[in-house]
């Protein structure tokens, strides 16, 4: 290989595990348990494993943390749930 080659490649992957870093990350790669922090929930992604990741799992993210939460995915009902009384009082009129 060319050195030029090598030197782009090297920075190139530099450069992907810096964004990896500064950003969200793509992929869950194994999950949590959830904790109490997690029910500052601000929001959810489903992910799954037929897709570009690995694993199914929910990229959950919590207020005052930056990097989000893996856990199962079969807590979504649960992430739906708890989502839904929050905003029940403001969403939903009393009948
Ligand atoms: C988030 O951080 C702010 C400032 O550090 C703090 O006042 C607030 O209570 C935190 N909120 C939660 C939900 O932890
Ligand atoms: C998620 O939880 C379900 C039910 O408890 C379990 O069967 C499944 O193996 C778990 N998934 C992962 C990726 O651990």
């Amino acid at each position: 290989m060319d050195l030029k080659v090598v030197f782009v490649v090297v920075f190139l992957s530099a450069l992907a595990i810096t964004s990896t870093h500064a950003g969200i990350p793509k992929c869950c790669i194994s999950i949590k348990k959830p904790t109490k922090e997690m029910f500052n929930v601000e929001r959810w992604e489903r992910q799954y494993s037929n897709g570009a990741c690995d694993i199914d799992a929910l990229v959950v993210y919590v207020k005052n943390r930056s990097k989000p939460y893996c856990i199962n995915h079969t807590f979504e009902k649960t992430l739906i749930k708890m989502t839904a009384k929050k905003r029940q009082p403001h969403q939903k009129r009393r009948v």
